[in-house]
């Protein structure tokens, strides 16, 4: 087997790079391990140029360090990525490569069997955020079984791997060793999950009907006799089955062929724009 450890912090030695060192070290000896530090990385944002779009490969016109990643994405049966919260969110260098992923998730097939495990650490109790959710767009996007997420409060360094953050590490190594297509390691208490993607990011509607952000999965918020719980609707919903990606993929060609269409209509709304110029800049 081959794993990949990908660390999106600054910090050498810190609390994400441990993670990611940990995992990897729990993992069988035999394994082939490589690791990349995302945040040290030429990773340029998307342009929006569409370009992907176009094209039969798929392929994005940015000439970085984002070909280098995906080949090793694509090298490695078992990911892990490790990163820490910053400003309720995931770090910079996760954002960065998620922003990319626009032409690599028609490739997602390439991505099917391969398992991702996610390890977010962050500084003080409640202040998680959105990281979790935002990291697990990863393999959601791209099709693969999700390992788990360990989140693991470390405000010093060195924290990640000590204590219940280190059992969290070792839980995850073990589901990361599993078969693809595993129980999932979550530990998230008797917090509600989507159980598709294993999102805590919910819409509640007043007809006690309940829709995953992330995924777009739903049903019914059921109540038995140990509170709440949340009833999947099927498949239909989850906007990454093989089924909504083709929508998914006819809806962008569709808005392509209108923007062709209209192309000097548009030029032309935006000229009306063009006298007003009130920017600034340092
Ligand atoms: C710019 C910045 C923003 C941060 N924002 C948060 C935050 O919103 N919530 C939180 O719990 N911790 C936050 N932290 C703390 C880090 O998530 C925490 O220290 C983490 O363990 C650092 O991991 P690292 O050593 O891999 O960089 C922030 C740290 C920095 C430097």
């Amino acid at each position: 087997m081959k794993v990949l450890g990908l660390v999106s912090s600054p910090r050498r030695y810190g609390n994400s790079e441990l993670a990611a060192k940990e995992l990897l070290r729990s993992l069988p000896d035999g394994w082939e391990k490589r690791m990349i530090r995302l945040s040290d990385l030429d990773l340029a944002p998307c342009k929006a140029c569409y370009a992907c779009l176009a094209r039969e490969g798929k392929s994005c016109v940015l000439r970085d360090d984002m070909d280098f990643v995906l080949e090793h994405m694509l090298w490695a049966d078992k990911i892990a990525i490790a990163a820490p919260c910053y400003i309720l969110g995931a770090h910079d260098g996760v954002q960065r490569l998620i922003g990319r992923l626009m032409p690599v998730m028609e490739r997602y097939p390439s991505f099917a069997g391969k398992q991702c495990a996610l390890a977010i650490s962050y500084g003080l109790h409640g202040w998680e955020g959105m990281a979790r959710e935002e990291m697990l767009k990863i393999p959601q996007c791209l099709g693969m079984g999700l390992a788990g997420a360990a989140m693991l409060e470390a405000i010093m360094p060195g924290d990640s791997v000590r204590g219940e953050n280190l059992q969290s590490l070792r839980e995850l190594a073990k589901a990361l060793e599993g078969p693809c297509g595993g129980e999932p390691y979550t530990p998230e208490g008797d917090t509600l999950l989507c159980p598709y993607c294993r999102s805590r990011l919910l819409t509640i509607k007043p007809d006690r009907n309940w829709r995953c952000v992330l995924c777009d999965g739903g049903g019914a918020i059921v109540e038995g006799p140990q509170g709440f719980s949340l009833e999947a609707d099927g498949q239909a919903g989850n906007r990454f089955t093989a089924e909504r990606r083709v929508g998914h993929e006819k809806q962008l060609q569709e808005a392509k062929r209108r923007f062709i269409e209209h192309k000097a209509e548009i030029k032309e709304l935006q000229g009306e724009y063009r006298q007003d110029s009130w920017w600034v800049a340092p």
